[in-house]
């Protein structure tokens, strides 16, 4: 039994410098797993609660009395059994009490010590029934930031590159030379322009939606020449950021549903795009239905805030078919128990999933395990800057170990 002697949590920094928690859980062997959890700041509604009232200092106050002690002795190898004994120390269905960052830093803490403890790669502890071997997502690159992760960009929050490849060094190539050559573009235009870059490493530039599609989908192009890698544009609305009183609001049109809904299937004519994340409200079901259909096979549509990663909402999307994707992000639902609830109620419906960074992240590569032991579609993590660059990193290193 991989006993567990001893529980942490400690104060760290995410990416933006904002405050959060990592967990260390030690075993019995001595083997001992560390992990934090990061933060969003485009959060859904719906998205369990990230820290306590009073954040991460509260959590932390908190853990030695309430969580702690109910951890002492659990097995680590019993996942089911350690994301009971943190649903049982919360006592609320949103992680209120002690934090979903809290259980998202244990959950996956005690999965690594397990890890560690057997020898074996974290994807190993965390594999789904029927994932045996490593296959390689998609890289789902960060290019280009806009709405809040980045003021003063475009109001589409992310413009992406959808790199597909069998072997991850090719998939991570393609993606880090759209973000270069989308730099190089951008710079051209604007000489006079200082580019900077947004929270998740993509570039940050004053230009339009459609103008910088218009340079993504270049981009896409001259890699694929250079490289003979498939990578195609992508974005991520989030567009319940801009959906006020019945309308989409972009800084240069304002949208019915209905024309959203339009508009977005012709930007997937438009500029050949294979990612399509959140084009409507999160709280518009049948809408994203409409652009699904729209849509069909040309595009992964994906939900983000209209599932939280939460399996009742999800349920309610696969009986609509709002979408034929599902993002994955651990800390919306709280353990990894709950987010393997919702990937494999996805899987089982058809869907694929898109395992997912927050916005203000972490130089830790978990990430990375959780897609390969998912065999997730894709992986969103970014493209540049260390909390991105150590996922990337970290899925070359297990494309090595199985290539
Ligand atoms: P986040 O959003 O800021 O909540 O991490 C990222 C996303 O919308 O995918
Ligand atoms: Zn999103």
């Amino acid at each position: 039994m991989s006993r567990i002697v001893a529980a942490d949590l400690e104060a760290i920094f995410d990416g933006r410098g904002h405050p959060t928690v990592e967990a260390t859980i030690v075993l019995e062997s001595g083997a001992r797993g560390r992990v934090g959890a990061p933060s969003g700041a485009s959060t859904g509604a719906h998205e369990v609660r990230a820290f306590p009232e009073g954040g991460a200092a509260e959590a932390i106050r908190r853990f030695p009395r309430s969580v702690a002690p109910r951890l002492a002795n659990l097995d680590a190898a019993d996942r089911a059994g350690v994301d009971a004994a943190l649903h049982a120390a919360d006592g609320t269905p949103e992680f209120s009490a002690i934090g979903g960052n809290t259980a998202t830093a244990v959950s996956v803490a005690a999965a690594t010590a397990h890890a560690a403890e057997r020898g074996v790669p974290l994807w190993r502890v965390l594999a789904r029934p029927g994932v045996e071997r490593a296959s390689f997502p998609a890289i789902v690159g960060n290019c280009l930031n806009g709405g809040r992760h980045a003021i003063g960009g475009p109001d589409i929050q992310e413009f992406l590159a959808f790199a597909e490849a069998p072997r991850p060094e090719d998939s991570i190539r393609a993606a880090v030379r759209v973000h270069a050559l989308l730099g190089e573009a951008i710079h051209r235009r604007y000489p006079a322009l200082a580019l900077g870059r947004g929270d998740e490493g993509g570039w940050v530039a004053p230009i339009g939606n459609v103008e910088a599609l218009e340079l993504l989908s270049a981009a896409c192009a001259k890699a694929r020449d250079e490289l003979g890698t498939s990578v195609h544009p992508g974005i991520d609305l989030a567009a319940s950021e801009f959906f006020r009183d019945g309308k989409y609001r972009y800084r240069d049109r304002t949208l019915d549903p209905e024309d959203q809904v339009a508009f977005v299937a012709q930007l997937v004519d438009d500029h050949g795009l294979r990612y399509v994340e959140d084009p409507l409200d999160e709280e518009a079901f049948d809408d994203f239905a409409a652009v699904t259909r729209a849509i069909g096979d040309r595009a992964v549509v994906v939900g983000d805030d209209i599932y939280c990663t939460r399996v009742p909402r999800l349920e309610r999307g696969i009986a609509l078919g709002s979408s034929n994707s599902a993002l994955i992000k651990v800390n919306q639902a709280g353990t990894l128990s709950d987010t393997f609830a919702a990937v494999d109620l996805a899987r089982a419906h058809g869907l694929s999933t898109v395992t997912s960074h927050r916005s203000g992240d972490l130089p830790e590569g978990w990430l990375a395990h959780l897609a390969v032991a998912t065999a997730a579609r894709g992986l969103k993590c970014g493209v540049l800057g260390g909390e991105r660059v150590a996922k990337l990193n970290e899925l070359l290193r297990l494309g090595r170990a199985t290539g």
